[in-house]
Formats: C-alpha cells, sequence, structure tokens
C-alpha cells in the first residue's frame, strides 16, 4: 500500500484527533508543542494510556512501543508512581527550595553510576546537556564542542548541529563539517562545533589530534540512539575515553536514553568511566525531567559554598518533588531480574522483525540493545549516521503510519522501546502487524 493509502486510512480512523488539530493550528504553529513529534497531516491526540496501551482521542487502542520517546520504561501509569505522585501532591507540588525528595533520587542514580559522584537536576535531557556543555568549558577554559554526526542531544543551541545533515552538504565522511540543525543557529556556534564520524578511529583520532587542545568536553551517546542505534564498534568507546584524556577533553555520556539499558546505562555495559553524565527520561518516571553529573572536582563548579569561578544554575521546577518521587517509584521498580526481562522482550521483538525480514527478503534490517530497536530501509553495512540514511526515503513514514494503522505505535523514525508492562504477546502482535504492513507495502 502507497503511503497516501496508509494515510487515508489513518485519517479515517482518527476523525476526533483531526478536529482537535483543526482547532489546535489556530493557536499553536502547527497544532502542538513538539516539532519531533509531528509528521503530515497530523499527529494523532492521546487520551489516555495504561500499562503497555494507549488510546487516542478517538477511542482507539494501540499497543505503545514509542513509550513517550523512551521516557516510559514500566508503562504508562503504573500504580507505584500514580501512587507516589499523589501521595506527594497532596503536600505541595513544588516549592522555593530543596525537598528530600530530591535527596533520595540523587542518592539513587550516585549508587547505580559509580562516575556519578555528584549531581543535579534539571527539567529536560536537554537542559542536562547544556549545562553539562557549559561545565566542560568553564572547567577546561577552552570553548569548543566535538560531537558525532547523527547524535542528538536536545534542542539547545550548542547542540543542534549536524543532527540529521545530508551527505551532500556536510563534507566528507571522514572530516565532516558542522551543519545547522534549524534556522536561528548562530554562525559562532558552528565554528565552536567539531563533528566526528561514528566508529571511525582513524578519522576521529587525526580531527581531534589538529582541534583537541581547543575542545572542552566530547558529548557521546554511546549507541547513538537517535541515530539508528548503531553500537560503537569493539574498543571504539575506551579510545574516545583514552584520547579525551589524553587531551585533557571533559568526556560526557549522555546516557538520556541509554540508561534504560542497564542498571548503571551503557557505561556499566562497556565498562567505561565518563567524567561526567547527562541523563532524563526514565529517570522522572513520565514527567519532565534531567540531570547531570559526574566528577566532583567538575561538578564543584556549581558549589555556591566554593569560592572561584562558578555556575549559576537556575530553574524554578528543578528537582520538583513530584517527578522526584516519579523517578524514585520507577528505579524501585527496575530490578535487576527487570532488566532481565526488558532484555527478553527486545530479544524477541528483534528477533521476529530479524526473521521477517530474512523471509520476505525486504530491504530492511533491525538494530537495537536492551528494549531498544530501530527498524531500518537500506540493507548497507551500518557503521555509522551516513550509513543508516534509508536508501528509500518515504519507507519508514510509510511503517509508521501502516503500524498505526494496525495499532502498533513507534516512532516516525524507527526508534522504539518495549516496557515492562508488555507481554509476549505484545512484541508478537508487533511483529505479525509489521508483516501486513510490509505485504501491502
Ligand atoms: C540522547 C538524548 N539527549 C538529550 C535529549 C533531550 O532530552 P529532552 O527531550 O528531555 O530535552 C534526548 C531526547 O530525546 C536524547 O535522546
Amino acid at each position: 500500500m502507497s503511503l497516501d493509502k496508509e494515510l487515508a486510512e489513518y485519517t479515517a480512523k482518527t476523525s476526533h484527533s483531526r478536529a482537535l488539530h483543526e482547532e489546535a493550528v489556530g493557536v499553536m504553529p502547527g497544532g502542538n508543542s513538539r516539532t519531533t513529534t509531528f509528521f503530515d497531516p497530523y499527529p494523532f491526540y492521546s487520551q489516555r494510556g495504561q500499562g503497555a496501551h494507549i488510546w487516542d482521542a478517538d477511542g482507539t487502542e494501540r499497543i505503545d512501543f514509542n513509550n513517550n520517546y523512551t521516557s516510559l520504561v514500566i508503562g504508562h501509569a503504573h500504580p507505584d508512581v500514580i501512587k507516589s505522585v499523589q501521595a506527594v501532591a497532596e503536600n505541595g507540588l513544588s516549592f522555593p527550595g530543596p525537598t528530600e525528595h530530591e535527596v533520595r533520587l540523587a542518592e539513587m542514580l550516585t549508587r547505580r553510576i559509580p562516575s556519578l559522584e555528584s549531581v543535579r537536576f534539571t527539567n529536560s535531557g536537554t537542559e542536562a546537556t547544556m549545562n553539562a556543555v557549559r561545565l566542560a568549558r568553564a572547567f577546561t577554559g577552552r570553548s569548543k564542542l566535538a560531537k558525532f554526526e547523527g547524535a542528538f542531544h536536545g534542542t539547545h543551541d550548542w547542540v543542534m548541529v549536524s543532527v540529521t545533515p545530508d551527505p551532500k552538504t556536510a563534507g566528507n565522511r571522514k572530516r565532516p563539517k558542522p551543519v545547522p540543525w534549524s534556522s536561528g543557529i548562530p554562525p559562532a556556534v558552528l565554528k565552536h562545533t567539531v563533528v566526528l564520524p561514528w566508529n571511525d578511529r582513524e578519522a576521529c583520532a587525526e580531527i581531534l589530534a589538529r582541534e583537541g587542545d581547543q575542545v572542552a568536553g566530547l558529548i557521546v551517546d554511546p549507541f547513538l540512539c537517535n541515530a539508528g542505534l548503531v553500537p560503537p564498534a569493539d574498543g571504539f568507546l575506551q579510545f574516545l575515553r583514552e584520547e579525551t584524556e589524553r587531551r585533557g577533553i571533559v568526556l560526557i555520556f549522555d546516557e538520556v536514553i541509554s540508561f534504560r539499558v542497564a542498571w548503571g546505562g551503557a557505561q556499566e555495559r562497556y565498562g567505561i568511566r565518563p567524567d561526567l553524565t547527562t541523563l532524563g527520561k526514565i529517570i522522572g518516571g513520565g514527567l519532565p525531567v534531567g540531570a547531570f553529573g559526574g566528577r566532583r572536582d567538575i561538578m564543584d563548579f556549581y558549589d555556591p559554598r566554593k569560592g572561584g569561578p562558578r555556575i549559576s544554575q537556575g530553574g524554578t521546577f528543578n528537582a520538583n518533588p513530584v517527578t522526584m518521587a516519579a523517578g524514585v517509584a520507577t528505579l524501585n521498580a527496575l530490578t535487576p531480574e527487570a532488566y532481565t526481562r526488558l532484555d527478553a522482550l527486545g530479544e524477541r521483538l528483534r528477533g521476529g522483525i530479524a526473521r521477517l525480514f530474512t523471509n520476505t527478503r525486504r530491504k530492511g534490517q533491525v538494530t537495537g540493545v536492551g528494549s531498544l530497536l530501530w527498524l531500518h530501509w537500506t540493507t548497507e553495512t551500518l557503521t555509522d549516521y551516513r550509513s543508516t540514511r534509508p536508501k528509500d526515503a518515504e519507507a519508514a513514514l510509510r511503517v509508521f503510519v501502516g503500524l498505526i494503522n494496525e495499532g502498533i505505535l513507534l516512532t516516525q523514525r524507527g526508534l522504539g522501546a518495549c516496557s515492562l508492562a508488555m507481554s509476549d504477546d505484545d512484541v508478537d502482535r508487533f511483529v505479525n502487524a509489521l508483516a501486513r504492513v510490509l505485504a501491502r507495502g
């Protein structure tokens, strides 16, 4: 079935969402507040979520493999989270100062992540990476930021560079050019950004040898979670650790998504100790959150009790007790057994999809780790951002809309995540739905 036919079925099934969208565009550009979640003609409006399921404004139920872009790891409206949130909310939603809830979540995170000697909270992953970048600059006295081509680290200016660049305008694969991801990014940002090619040690070493003494921080999402979940090549993260250490560059692990793959995140899986870590999504149990932390001597820049050059961090709702309590309840549910179960769900899903591609000889592949997956519409060997760009540009959207029509929600670009609320049957429903979408494609 063509994209047009899938969209015709979608619009026929979502008349209440369409009506809401028509109302919304009168008061909001595009009719909502998240460009990254918009798709043409309109995204459906959600009404309710429970466990693995989500209901839209027309009352249609779907299995949610989007999980608010991976941020829900134990499912929608988990009873423990709701109970905690309700109990805390009854005593006040936010205060002009710290609460005990913040201390408890900070303790849980520092116990799970040994490199996190000290931590602070924000309201989003964007603010977490923004603070980590500022901190790296303050600590080193240097101004440039190194990031990987294709990597997404939020929506502040310093990281909105080379996120989904067209290779035609992005220079040589081994020496990628900084490309703004948005209008409104000042040229000064590009001048202060060093773009690295994922998994290419030789090229990275060459670039860092040339520019390393001006680089304050190197930010890396250890699984390239927003550019195809392309795993790091053997020893690549270790290589980054050694290069940054040698050159006095602050190594920032952006674990906003990858923290969901293990008790101590990707850094535990790979045995790497970064200087700073940024977190978000699952640590707020479904509420707005972010955190950054790491080496105490670096984090001390935020300590108002110390002298010297300091960093001021504001944020009216930082560490609000409701978010903190939701985070504590969620992490309490993420026991070692829970990770085993999440891994099993992810493996079952990726295995089922891989078999489907083989049996139907489709030009696709699936990547992922733990509870995460990414559907690719290319047969090229996946090594970096450029290799993940689909040959058939429409395929991802066609499958995304086709799956919605089949009662399965993914993300537009192909990223998906299992939650603890899912059963084996839910996972099998995904594979069967995908088989039907591909059969009519
Ligand atoms: C790796 C990574 N870093 C940072 C962010 C930004 O987080 P937020 O959307 O909470 O601002 C995201 C969001 O998807 C992310 O995936």
